[in-house]
């Protein structure tokens, strides 16, 4: 069998974290194989292995047969195997052409050639029929271009392999579909395609074979048309999930309205932005990617200037000009972007978690530890954060446990109004239904919660009611019984129900 790439007995400790335990499975040439598995089951760990992240690990990593050990990514890109981040990091004052040969500018002499660069670029882009300007500037680059020129990075050294972790857990569903077809397109010119996501749906769209992983070990490797969903999750999960997003318990929307906002305006963002939440209400915010949902939130949480507008909570008019004046009034944002927003480096996951609510363990002045510690395992135990140490780095946790522990953050504020924007993004199919049950808990204990998702099914099966954004403004409002995937689609693209 032709092999491009071979796993054998692949182990990875962290102090006190095996994160791979005696993997071994092989990729087979010029295939699209996926890796799947629940948040912290080891993919990012291993393809970090396998690209030259990290040099002390145990057991044999083969390139087309041949034993390699890459003591860096440059080492891993020199032998035409490159890796498209999870968190992309693309550098935003260069142009398009600059990132794509960042480290390896074309030198005439002792200067870059930029001349050969921007030409060389133009060529990838075309080949990725991008419609990128290889002299264009990285401001307003979107989420789906950026991923376009990581891919074309790789193209320009000429990569054999070509590694993506979630690709496309921040793209719209056209740059999904772009990248889709792009990955297809590699695979034709015998790229071989290693492909991690939580998406069940692209999995089974593009790969030929899929590993799976589980607590650091190897679960097995099979045909994608062997397996069936249901199969996967199991082997994934252990257990079955419903994938679905369903309410189980009764609605318990309240007439009592705890937020307003009218008028609200910020000229080049948004317009006109009127809605209210009700107490036990689920209230969905539907739109692409772009139509300014995150602007919004950002602007009634206070973390952004609002220009005009007012808000009112629990009948009082509020002026939330900081999220300490939002935390004050109850009301608690998690952030989509939770790497920059979300969390604190270097703090465990206890400080992280009691950071917007250190008060509440303060006892004559000093900080509690046993409350604070206390709190911090309720939640740690509730959405299932792993591994379940609260002495834990966050920065230190795969990426979609790092998710948990932000919004386990925002829930122990004890907020009665909570924003959530994407909590689901690059959660695994277990966490979400776990996610789906708090979110029902929330509600059923009296809080109120926006969601904002570009996932419709998450949107039909939970909400209450629905508003949809269009380009900084809100199109339509629809209540749970009306709403489909249609319907919020053609307010989303269209401004009209069909
Ligand atoms: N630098 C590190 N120090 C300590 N532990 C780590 C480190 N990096 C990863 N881990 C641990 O290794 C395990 C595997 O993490 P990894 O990031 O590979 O998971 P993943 O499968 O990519 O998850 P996700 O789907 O959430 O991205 C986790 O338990 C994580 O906490
Ligand atoms: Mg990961």
């Amino acid at each position: 069998m032709d092999f491009a790439i071979e796993f054998q007995h692949v182990t990875k400790t962290f102090p006190g974290v095996v994160a791979l335990d005696d993997v071994s499975f092989a990729v087979r040439r010029g295939e699209v194989h996926a890796l799947v598995g629940e948040n912290g089951a080891g993919k990012s760990t291993l393809l970090n292995i396998l690209h030259g992240g990290y040099s002390e690990y145990a057991g044999t990593v083969k390139l087309n047969g041949t034993p390699v050990q890459f003591r860096n990514p440059h080492d891993a890109i020199h032998a035409g195997v490159s890796k498209v981040h999870q968190e992309i990091s693309l550098v935003p004052n260069l142009t398009v052409a600059q990132n794509i040969f960042l480290g390896y500018e074309p030198r005439m002499g002792p200067l870059v050639d930029f001349h050969k660069m921007n030409r060389d670029a133009e060529n990838i882009l075309k080949r990725l029929r991008s419609p990128l300007r290889p002299d264009g500037l990285m401001v307003g680059v979107s989420a789906g271009e950026m991923q376009m020129i990581s891919v074309a990075k790789a193209l320009f050294h000429d990569a054999q392999v070509i590694s993506l972790d979630e690709p496309t857990s921040s793209l719209s569903s056209a740059e999904t579909d772009a990248l889709m077809s792009i990955v297809r397109e590699l695979k034709e010119h015998g790229i071989t395609i290693f492909y991690v996501s939580h998406r069940l749906d692209e999995v089974f769209d593009l790969s030929d074979r899929v590993t799976i992983l589980r607590d650091g070990k190897l679960v097995g490797s099979y045909e994608t048309s062997e397996i069936s969903r249901a199969e996967l999750i199991r082997k994934m999960v252990g257990r079955d999930v419903s994938t679905f997003a369903t309410r189980k318990q009764p609605r318990r929307v309240q007439p009592e309205v705890v937020l307003e906002v009218e008028d609200l305006s910020s000229p080049g963002l948004f317009e006109d932005i009127r809605f209210s939440l009700h107490k036990g209400e689920i209230l969905g915010f539907a739109g692409l990617v772009g139509a300014k949902r995150t602007d919004v939130m950002r602007a009634v949480f206070g973390a952004d200037p609002v220009v005009s507008g007012k808000v009112t909570v629990h009948g009082k008019v509020a002026r939330i000009t900081s999220p300490m004046d939002a935390l004050e009034r109850g009301i608690g944002l998690v952030p989509e972007n939770r790497k920059t927003e979300g969390f604190v480096r270097y703090l465990t996951n206890e400080a992280n978690i009691s950071l917007t609510c250190l008060r509440r363990f303060q006892r004559l002045g000093f900080v509690d530890r046993s409350l604070r510690r206390s709190n911090a395992d309720t939640y740690i135990q509730r959405l299932n954060v792993n591994p379940p140490r609260s002495d834990f780095p966050t920065e230190n946790m795969s990426g979609g446990n790092q998710q948990k522990v932000v919004v386990a953050k925002w829930l122990s504020t004890q907020a009665d109004i909570l924003i959530l924007d994407e909590p689901t993004k690059g959660i695994d199919v277990g966490a979400k239904a776990e996610m789906y049950a708090l979110l029902e808990d929330l509600v059923a204990a009296g809080k109120s919660i926006i969601l904002v998702s570009s996932e419709l099914p998450e949107l039909i099966g939970l909400c209450d009611r629905a508003v949809v954004m269009k380009e900084g403004r809100i199109v339509a409002e629809v209540s749970a019984d009306e709403m489909s995937e249609e319907l919020l689609l053609n307010y989303a693209m269209e401004g009209v129900a069909s």
